[in-house]
This record gives structure tokens, C-alpha cells and sequence, in this order.
């Protein structure tokens, strides 16, 4: 648990507070790059962090990451006009630039202007892995590039997709990294059901429950749940938790190869988030049936490719099937990540963490906690948190059933050759 003043420090994320500052220490992922695909697109609506933007990809193939408020009369640049190399506000013509220059304005007489005078607030960005990264810190204090290896991996191996979630950040993380639900939430009871999920016979499902091994790093943390599985043999799945919302899993696509794979919980504002999920292929490239994501429901099948909301929701009760629970899984709900936000979702907007009791099963989320909670006071004291070096670039993920005595450091991936881009 957490007292009520730990929880709104480390859930509230606008500008000002002591998470919003912590979180605007590092590079946070704004939307994806396909949002505003090609020079002089439509522009977007970005919100993140609890402040509202608007991003745009100029003449030059430029990314502008605005506020979204015109500095003259506050009207959205979300109406605005992409021309060349600037965006134009259609209520009296102000023009910006990618760094929010102001470069004309129609409705003053050329001796009246004074455009070279007026700036709106724009955010550097970065575009790696099919996602533009805004930096919304002190601009001294920038951390190095996002080069985790899947943002290195080549677009035929790598996938990308988006879903907004209605709950805060944090709890949406913490259901990502909390391995022991998973054998249950995500369990198939049928051996021949073709929905999304863990079969029978797997060895996540056949294994006793985890124990968690947590090894903290100067990123975060590395951690594995490991489960007896008979008289012999371990089921070892091991995790990276990366400051302050990245995570790293191994995964499988439907067609049985291995990935790794992970989500990033960005905050919108206190009270909704976007989850990116990622996955990339070591060997094959992604067959275009990975890409629907049907096991997930993250694909375009489930999730509305303009706003990013799942079909499945609170208001259809994430179609939930009570014969389908009965007969096939034990959620009845279809997509294995449909199913976590159905759960995290039904926490309410921001769950009150003074009134839960965790066991040893929670001790990677507590571990996460208080790893956050440690960045707070970094930031405060005015030191660099965690995870804003380089160390995570390499990092990957692993899953395999062990002998008894084996050491999951050792047998599990740990690195991964980096090409640099
Ligand atoms: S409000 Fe934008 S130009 Fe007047
Ligand atoms: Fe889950």
C-alpha cells in the first residue's frame, strides 16, 4: 500500500508537480510517427502530461510539437493550415515554425508586425522506432536519445501500435509488470480454443505460483518470476523495467516466433494514458497476420486507427462473454491485452493504493514504487534520475523452462547486438 500523500505524489504527472517534473526529465513518446506521416499532413491534437499540443511535419519533413494554443487570441492550431514550412492559425493568420517562431501575421499591416517578437511554446523531438519522442524538460538537462534496441530494430521486424486507456498511468504500468497475474487473467481452460491467451499445457500455466528475483539496476530494474514446474524443472520469464513507464517482456507471435516485445504507459493527463505496445522479430521479419494483433486486441481489428480507443470498452463491458468464460477462458473477454484494460480500467480513474494488501507476488511493483518515489527525490535535490544514461539501450528479455538448479541470469538473454542508427 501507499499512504494517500505517496499516491498523488507519484500518479499526478501535470506541470509542476513532482512527478510531472520527474517524467519531464526524460524522453517521452508523443505519438506515433504514422500520426503525421508525410511533410505538410494534417496536424494532430498531443496530449501529454496533462498539457495540450499540436504536432505537424512542415515542408521539410521538420516535426513541430507546439502548444496548441495560438499566442494571439487562443484559438487550437488544430484548425490551422500545414503550408510551407510553418503553421498557419485560420482565425487572423499567424504563422509558427517548427520551434514555434512566429514568422508572419495577416492581419497586421507589414509596419505593425511584430512576429519576430512572438514565440509559441514548442518541445524539441526525436523520431526513432516509428515514434516521435518529445523532450518537455530543462533544455540543459537533456538526457541521450531513446535507443532502446527495438528503436534499432529494421521496420520489417519491428511493430508498433497504440491504445488510449482510461486510468492513470501508474496502474496501467503495474499491471505490466506484474508477472503473476498473468498465467491467471490471461488463462485459456480449453486446450483447443484459438483466442488469445495461455493454453493448458503451457508451461506459464502448468507452473506453481512465481517467486520474484528482483535485481536492481541503474535503469530501474531486471527482475524474473520463477516457477516450480514438477519434481525437476523451473519456468523462468524475466522482465526489464526501464524509468519511468518502459517495459521489456519476451513474447511470441501466433505463428511461434520469438519476439521481444514490451508496452510504454504514457500519461496523458492524471486520469487517462496511452499504451504503445512494441514488438520486433531477431530472425524472421513480421508476417502481416503479426501485425493484426489478434491475440492482443491491439491491431486495427480492435482499436480505431483516428482516436486510438478500443472497440472493446467499459460501456460494452469489453464484450465480455460469460459461455466463453465458462467454457473457454477465464476472463471471457477476447485479446489478452483488451483483458488488462479491463481490469486496470475497472480500478477507477486513479486507484486508491492506502487500500490495498500486497503479498510477496507484488514485490516488483512495490520494487517499481519505490524506484519512482527515489526519482521524485533526484529531481528535487536537482540530480539526474535513473535511466536517463545509456545503459538500456541493449537490453532484451527471456523465457525458458530450466533445470531445477539453473540460474536464470546466466541461461536468459540478457543484451542484444545493437546496430547503431
Ligand atoms: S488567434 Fe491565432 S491568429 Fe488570431
Ligand atoms: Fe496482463
Amino acid at each position: 500500500m501507499l499512504s494517500r500523500e505517496d499516491n498523488e505524489i507519484v500518479t499526478r504527472v501535470g506541470p509542476g508537480t513532482p512527478m510531472g517534473r520527474t517524467m519531464r526529465m526524460y524522453w517521452v513518446p508523443a505519438i506515433l510517427s504514422s500520426e503525421i506521416a508525410e511533410p505538410d499532413c494534417a496536424p494532430v491534437r498531443v496530449r501529454l502530461l496533462g498539457e495540450d499540443l499540436v504536432a505537424f511535419r512542415d515542408t521539410e519533413g521538420k516535426i513541430g510539437l507546439l502548444d496548441e494554443f495560438c499566442p494571439h487570441r487562443r484559438v487550437s492550431l488544430f484548425f490551422g493550415r500545414n503550408e510551407e514550412c510553418g503553421l498557419r492559425c485560420i482565425y487572423h493568420g499567424w504563422k509558427f515554425d517548427t520551434k514555434g517562431q512566429c514568422l508572419e501575421m495577416m492581419n497586421e499591416p507589414a509596419e505593425y508586425d511584430f512576429s519576430h517578437k512572438v514565440q509559441v511554446a514548442a518541445y524539441p523531438t526525436i523520431e526513432l522506432g516509428g515514434i516521435v519522442w518529445a523532450y518537455m524538460g530543462p533544455p540543459s538537462q537533456m538526457p541521450a536519445p531513446p535507443k532502446f534496441a527495438w528503436t534499432q530494430a529494421a521496420e520489417t521486424h519491428r511493430h508498433v501500435t497504440k491504445v488510449i486507456q482510461e486510468c492513470n498511468w501508474l496502474q496501467a504500468l503495474e499491471g505490466g509488470i506484474d508477472t503473476s497475474h498473468a498465467p491467471i487473467l490471461h488463462r485459456l481452460i480449453s486446450e483447443t480454443s484459438t483466442r488469445g491467451g495461455f493454453k493448458p499445457s503451457s508451461p506459464f500455466v502448468r507452473g506453481k505460483a512465481p517467486k520474484l528475483e528482483i535485481d536492481v539496476t541503474d535503469y530501474g530494474y531486471q527482475y524474473a518470476g520463477v516457477r516450480p514446474l514438477g519434481e525437476d524443472e523451473i519456468h523462468a520469464r524475466s522482465y526489464h523495467f526501464i524509468l519511468p513507464f518502459h517495459q521489456i517482456r519476451p513474447s511470441k507471435t501466433p505463428g511461434g516466433v520469438s519476439v521481444d516485445a514490451g508496452h510504454i504507459w504514457v500519461p496523458m493527463d492524471d486520469e487517462t494514458c496511452m499504451v504503445y505496445n512494441w514488438n520486433f522479430s531477431h530472425t524472421a521479419p513480421l508476417a502481416d497476420e503479426d501485425r493484426l494483433e489478434r491475440h492482443l486486441g491491439n491491431g486495427p481489428l480492435h482499436v480505431d486507427p483516428v482516436t486510438f480507443r478500443s472497440k472493446a470498452n467499459r460501456s460494452n463491458n469489453y464484450f465480455l462473454d460469460r459461455e466463453v468464460q465458462r467454457t473457454e477462458s477465464y476472463s471471457g473477454i477476447d485479446g489478452i491485452n483488451a483483458q488488462d484494460r479491463a481490469l486496470q480500467e475497472s480500478m477507477g480513474p486513479i486507484v486508491d493504493r492506502s487500500k490495498e494488501h500486497l503479498g510477496p507476488a507484488d514485490r516488483a511493483i512495490i520494487q517499481a514504487r519505490r524506484l519512482l518515489r527515489d526519482a521524485v527525490r533526484a529531481v528535487a535535490a536537482g540530480e539526474k534520475p535513473p535511466g536517463t544514461g545509456t545503459s538500456y539501450y541493449g537490453l532484451r528479455a527471456g523465457e525458458a523452462v530450466l533445470p531445477r538448479d539453473a540460474d536464470w541470469r546466466q541461461e536468459l538473454p540478457a543484451a542484444a547486438e545493437l546496430t547503431t542508427v
